[in-house]
């Protein structure tokens, strides 16, 4: 019998690119789509068969395997900055995309669909641990499209079983240090190296939960392997609340002589989140993260 295989969409990017070579590691045969708007080549793992296309048109799916496993969905433009430069071309990226990609999860007898959702689907929050039963109200188009795919897979959970990731912050080796309006901790890393200097959009007050790469793909890997019904939402960020500030002092301590200056806010940035994330320790198992220290210390460690 043949083994079908996982797809992982977004295998070019940051995120897709490390759970796709944790599979590989895990065994596990592996197809990979991404249209290479943001990510990079080099970035795919040489032992997966690679698709190019854009998952937004149809004919895409056309290039993909007639049957596969299950597919974990990282496709998607992922800056909430840039999604207000073209709204249209940002709902196509992510949320047409996703809409296709169930269609297309039903017609290869797909198991499940695990989705790379976002916080940005919740928006202002209280400053207290966020739960997945809070009522999510967007302020960025990123966020909208990411809770209108959320939906759609809902309408659609009883054809496709799915799970979203609602991911926090996450950083770490592998992300894109040339794109300067996505990843907070990428971007004031980046200046930090490149220029000693960091320019900090918004107020050095609010607060985030920063999740090292590592727990992301651990999470996909059990997502992965996991048997789903319905359509699930997890939080996945560490439940830590970490400020802006406190993010430039470690930043500072480890890269000695580091300025900082304050600018104007992005629109629709976020004041301030942190998870709650009981959810993912009861449905996944998932409980330990690796401080924020002890990943910043090994990103800057990579890039040096
Ligand atoms: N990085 C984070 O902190 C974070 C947090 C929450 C959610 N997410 C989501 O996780 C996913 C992966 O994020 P990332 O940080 O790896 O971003 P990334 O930009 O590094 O990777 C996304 C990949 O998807 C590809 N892509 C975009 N639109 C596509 C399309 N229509 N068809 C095919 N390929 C397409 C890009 O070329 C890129 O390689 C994204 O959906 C993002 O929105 C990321």
């Amino acid at each position: 019998m043949t083994v079908r295989p996982i797809l992982v969409t977004g295998v070019a990017g940051f995120i897709g690119s490390h759970v796709a070579r944790r599979l590989v590691a895990d065994g596990a045969k592996v197809v990979g789509v991404d249209d290479l708007s943001m990510g990079h080549r080099t970035n795919i793992p040489s032992e997966i068969d690679f698709v190019k296309g854009d998952l937004s048109e149809s004919s895409t799916y056309d290039k993909l395997p007639s049957q596969v496993d299950h597919i974990l969905h990282l496709a998607g433009q992922s800056s909430g900055e840039i999604s207000f430069d073209d709204p249209v071309a940002d709902l196509e990226k992510n949320t047409v995309s996703t809409l296709r990609m169930v269609d297309y999860a039903t017609r290869a007898s797909a198991s499940k669909l695990i989705y790379a959702s976002s916080m940005s689907v919740y928006g202002d929050v209280p400053d207290s641990a966020i739960a997945e039963d809070q009522v999510p109200r967007p302020l960025s188009c990123y966020g909208v499209g990411k809770l209108a795919a959320e939906q759609y897979l809902k309408i659609f959970a009883k054809k496709m079983p799915s799970l979203s990731f609602r991911m926090f912050n996450v950083y770490g080796p592998g992300q894109d240090m040339t794109n300067l309006r996505q990843g907070m901790i990428s971007i004031y890393v980046a200046q930090a190296l490149a220029n000693n200097h960091i320019v900090v959009k918004g107020s050095f007050d609010r607060f985030r939960d920063f999740v090292y790469i590592d727990d992301v793909v651990d999470a996909w890997q059990l997502a992965s392997q996991a048997s789903l019904q319905g359509a699930q939402v997890l939080n996945l960020g560490t439940g830590v609340r970490t400020t802006v500030r406190d993010v430039l002092d470690m930043i500072v301590a480890a890269l000695p002589g580091v300025t900082v200056e304050q600018t104007d806010p992005t629109p629709g940035d976020q004041t301030g989140i942190y998870c709650d994330n009981t959810r993912l320790a009861s449905v996944l198992g998932k409980k330990t993260f690796v401080p924020l220290g002890d990943g910043l210390k090994r990103f800057v460690s990579f890039l040096r």
